[in-house]
């Protein structure tokens, strides 16, 4: 019963922990101290099937150190601002645990020292939209301590647009339903005619 209680009490403890420590953090309160770049074709992506190379490192201009507390990288695909526009459910919000900007997963890792690159196939759910790649560093507690963007601080460099799956086949899928019901129709008829014909020639 006591150790119950105890463990309770812990977990209550940790829970409120966790509330203050991860509802704390602001992105305007982390360093840019990331190196972030992403390539890609020169064209409209199209999502589920075109890839993105992106490249991340440390800044070599921060002392050395700097990245001592960084064990994890969070790599995200976010939206640019012009995306965001009359979109609640995609809004920036300073407090990273509400802000809705980078909600795209492409690769969390550890933390190592030097450039990484990875190649990524955009996801088949991402919508249509314009987008940019951020990294955010996470200290051994898993809270945000520095980040990097392929993009300057107002997003408005090297953002790069995104078609989503669906927008391209609902024509094809609107041309099948009509052709299928076309086909439905046109056997019904087919059949209601050649019964009839059958009873006249009978009759
Ligand atoms: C951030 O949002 C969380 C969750 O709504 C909240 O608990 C926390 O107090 C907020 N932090 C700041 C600094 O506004
Ligand atoms: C690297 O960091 C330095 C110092 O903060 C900054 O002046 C420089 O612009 C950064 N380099 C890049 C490529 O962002
Ligand atoms: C990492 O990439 C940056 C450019 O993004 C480059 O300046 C730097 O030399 C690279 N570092 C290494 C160790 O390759």
């Amino acid at each position: 019963m006591a150790a119950r209680g105890v463990v309770l009490a812990s977990i209550l403890l940790f829970s409120c922990f966790l509330e203050t420590c991860c509802g704390m953090i602001s992105f305007s309160s982390l360093q840019r101290t990331l190196l972030v770049t992403a390539s890609h074709r020169q064209a409209l992506l199209k999502a589920g099937e075109d890839k993105i190379t992106v490249t991340w490192g440390l800044n070599q201009s921060f002392p050395a150190g700097t990245d001592s507390a960084y064990k994890t990288i969070k790599v995200r695909l976010c939206y640019a601002p012009i995306s965001q526009v009359d979109r609640a459910w995609r809004k920036t919000d300073d407090n990273l645990s509400k802000d809705k900007t980078c909600q795209f997963n492409i690769v969390k890792r550890p933390y190592s020292n030097g450039n990484q690159t990875l190649e990524w196939t955009i996801e088949r759910e991402v919508p249509t939209a314009t987008y940019f790649v951020r990294a955010y560093a996470l200290d051994a507690n898993g809270n945000e301590v520095a980040y990097g963007q392929n993009t300057d601080a107002k997003k408005s460099t090297n953002l790069f647009d995104i078609q989503a799956i669906t927008g391209r086949h609902v024509s094809l899928d609107i041309a099948s339903v009509c052709f299928s019901v076309f086909s439905v129709v046109s056997l019904m008829g087919f059949f209601i005619a050649e019964k009839r014909r059958a009873r006249k020639s009978q009759q």
